[in-house]
């Protein structure tokens, strides 16, 4: 495996391979990697000759009350990992090469992110978007791999590099959890003993919704009630958001309609840590 730290060398690399026919996939992360990354790779290494994956704790998408200084970082740690995986290219750039003095410009995607994470976190999918559209004219890859598990990031993506026609094919891979349920994240070492344990409030609600979705349940709002009942039997949870929406567009109609692909979505605080997870249901009766 190969550590490329400058996003020249990187696109030197990419026009090489390019040249020799190969087929270049990427797996674009923040590092401190888990499981659920490395099954990204995996998925990735499926799709394409080459892969690239791509480390950088991007400062442009926390917010300045958000934990990007404390966000947790091993590099060494995960060298190894990506080695194992069988990464070919680990590039992982400096902030002063991905955002040098007088960086200007950002991509801002108009619709799909006024709600759920973008109405919390208003200023983060341009951040996502803008270092994400870098990325991609960085390494050039043919296809890229996203986690299902930042569902509303891979409407954005897919949205941003279609309109802005990067030819670049999105896959969306599963979520990977924890053998209790538990989304895998990097953000879960923020937990302490108890709240990791209350952590599993987040996949009983959303068994629970989609129960209720199999028993017949459409109207959004009632799906939305089954969430935060769930939610709020842990007295100290604070939910910023728990909702039933298409999948498609993350619209939230009244009552959704049989065989309508819906996804659930929720966001909550346990202590001082943001988890959020989500399932994807198809609407019975079709
Ligand atoms: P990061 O949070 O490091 O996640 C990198 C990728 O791993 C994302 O596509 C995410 O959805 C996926 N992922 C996270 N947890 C997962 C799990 N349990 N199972 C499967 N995949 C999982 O998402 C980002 O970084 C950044 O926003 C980025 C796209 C790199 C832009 O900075």
């Amino acid at each position: 495996m190969q550590i490329v730290k400058k996003v020249s060398e990187m696109q030197s690399i990419s026009d090489s391979l390019r040249k020799e026919g190969k087929k270049i996939s990427c797996v674009p992360t923040m590092g401190f990697f888990h499981d659920g990354h490395v099954s990204l790779m995996m998925k990735a290494l499926e799709l394409g000759d080459i892969l690239v994956t791509y480390l950088f704790v991007n400062p442009t998408q926390f917010a300045p009350n958000e934990d990007f200084s404390k966000y947790p970082r091993d590099l060494k740690q995960d060298t190894k990992i990506a080695e194992k995986a069988g990464v070919h290219y680990l590039f992982c750039p400096d902030v002063e090469d991905m955002y040098p003095g007088g960086f200007n410009t950002s991509i801002h995607l108009d619709g799909i992110t006024d709600k759920f994470e973008g109405k919390f976190r208003p200023t983060h999918y341009i951040g996502v978007s803008t270092v994400v559209a870098k990325l991609f004219n960085a390494i050039k890859p043919h296809v890229a791999v996203f986690g299902q598990k930042d569902f509303q990031q891979t409407l954005v993506i897919k949205q941003m590099a279609k309109e802005l026609l990067f030819d670049i094919k999105i896959f969306v891979a599963p979520t990977l959890r924890e053998p209790d349920g538990l989304a895998m994240s990097s953000r879960n070492i923020y937990l302490n003993p108890e709240e990791r344990k209350s952590a599993l409030i987040l996949y009983t609600a959303l068994h629970d919704a989609t129960q209720a979705i199999m028993n017949g349940e459409r109207r959004r709002k009632i799906i939305n009630g089954v969430m935060h009942n769930t939610l709020r039997k842990l007295s100290s949870i604070k939910i910023d958001y728990a909702s039933a929406a298409d999948s498609d567009d993350l619209d939230e109609p009244d009552e959704f309609k049989p065989g309508q692909k819906v996804v659930l979505l929720m966001a909550v605080y346990l202590g001082r840590t943001r988890l959020i997870d989500n399932f994807l249901v198809t609407i019975p009766g079709k």
